[in-house]
Order: C-alpha cells, then sequence, then structure tokens
C-alpha cells in the first residue's frame, strides 16, 4: 500500500515532540522529578534577579498545572507561608499547597481564590497563564493582554503594599497601554526573558515590585 503523506498538522507535532525531547531543560527536569521544565523559568528570575520568597509569605500561584511552580514556592517557605495555586486543569496534590481547579478569570474563581485567602493579604502573585492559542496572533495577543490585565487587577485588590508580580506576557498589541497601568501601581518593573524560555516563544515575563498600595 502506498504511503499516506505526513499532514501539515502531524509534521509540526512530530517537530515538537523531537525538540521536547531534545530540550536539555526537559532532560533536567526529568533527572532533578520536577513537574515541569517551567521551575527553571522561576528559579532563574528568583535567583537571579533577587526576588526573595520570605519564609512566611504568601503566594499565589496563577495557571498553576502541573505543578512545578507551586512546588519550589512551597518548599522556600518556612510552616507559617501558604502558597495557593489555581488552574483550568485537575492537580495531582502538592503537599503544603492549597490547590483549586477553576478559571481565574470566572466569578467562580475569584470566589474561591477569596474563600482560599480568608481574609490574608499577598506578598507575591506569579503568573504562568497563558491563553490557549488560537493560532490567530491577534486573537492570542488580546487574550494574553486581558488575562494580564484581570491578573493586575487581582494583585491589587490582594497585595501587601510593598508587595510584587511577577507575569507572562506577549509582547504586541495591547502591551504599551498595559504597561503603562502596571507601572502606576508599582514602583519598579523589568522584562525578563528567562535562559529556559523558548526562543521561538513569544513569551517574556514582567516582574513588578513594590506594590504602591
Ligand atoms: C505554562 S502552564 C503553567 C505551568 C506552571 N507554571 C508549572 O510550573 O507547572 C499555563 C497554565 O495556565 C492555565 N490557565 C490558562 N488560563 C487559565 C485561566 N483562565 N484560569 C486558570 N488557569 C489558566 C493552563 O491551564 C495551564 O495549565
Amino acid at each position: 500500500m502506498a504511503k499516506q503523506s505526513k499532514s501539515k498538522k502531524d509534521r509540526k507535532t512530530s517537530a515538537w515532540f523531537q525538540r521536547h525531547a531534545n530540550d536539555p531543560h526537559v532532560k533536567q527536569a526529568q533527572r532533578e522529578g520536577k513537574r515541569s521544565r517551567a521551575v527553571f523559568k522561576l528559579t532563574e528570575i528568583l535567583d537571579e534577579h533577587g526576588l526573595i520568597i520570605k519564609k512566611n509569605s504568601v503566594v499565589v500561584d496563577l495557571g498553576c498545572a502541573p505543578g512545578s511552580w507551586s512546588e519550589e514556592v512551597g518548599q522556600r517557605l518556612g510552616p507559617d507561608g501558604v502558597v495557593i495555586g489555581i488552574d483550568l486543569l485537575p492537580l495531582n496534590p502538592i503537599e503544603g499547597v492549597i490547590l483549586i481547579e477553576g478559571d481565574f478569570d470566572s466569578p467562580e474563581g475569584q470566589r474561591a481564590l477569596d474563600e482560599a485567602l480568608n481574609g490574608r493579604s499577598i506578598d507575591l502573585v506569579i503568573s504562568d497563564m497563558a491563553p490557549e492559542m488560537s493560532g490567530n496572533k491577534l486573537v492570542d495577543q488580546m487574550r494574553m493582554i486581558g488575562l494580564n490585565e484581570m491578573t493586575l487587577h487581582f494583585a491589587k485588590a490582594h497585595l501587601k503594599p510593598g508587595g510584587a508580580l511577577l507575569m507572562k506576557t506577549f509582547m504586541g498589541e495591547g502591551y504599551d497601554g498595559f504597561r503603562r497601568d502596571l507601572g502606576s501601581a508599582f514602583k519598579s518593573i523589568k522584562n525578563i526573558k528567562p535562559a529556559a524560555s523558548r526562543k521561538s516563544s513569544p513569551e517574556f515575563f514582567l516582574l513588578a515590585r513594590d506594590f504602591k498600595g
């Protein structure tokens, strides 16, 4: 029987698997028993940009599945520290981490976070959330900025004065206006493209520090 030629989608999928299998950060994550290679983006930002997590911090992790960021933060906290993570997807439990399965960008998700916070203010909000990619650059960009705006709104409502916000974003339509809004709420902002973030990915991170309150 004649061999069928692979569809464009199949070729893209097998290229992704090939790249994934050869990725040094994937291999390192497997060796070190991490839930995801994404952890190395966070550790670089924490360690090389001097974002210190105090032992008794309250940290909220938005878009936390499969859980490598929450796990890393949990390991840096003492017994009085708290990590609350939310994701659309279910996660395997992480010791010492309060996990919520839900949509951050929904009234139910916001309610669940409020309940988990139980009146506590937050020291650090971290967000690795990205929209599900549609393939349409403008649509994906606008969805990303929408998530960023919602994240900033949440941070402004819950952060302690002096607190910090780390979030993933994409450069493009809507970014400049969002960056200005962020600048009016925090004293310092840095754009970071960690080494573990693939060059081919449009993502980078905004580290906003010293919330004005
Ligand atoms: C790159 S992954 C996060 C990886 C995570 N930082 C880790 O280290 O394991 C992005 C996550 O954001 C989640 N996400 C996207 N939009 C969301 C939303 N509106 N509410 C909750 N989670 C969302 C996705 O389900 C996905 O699991």
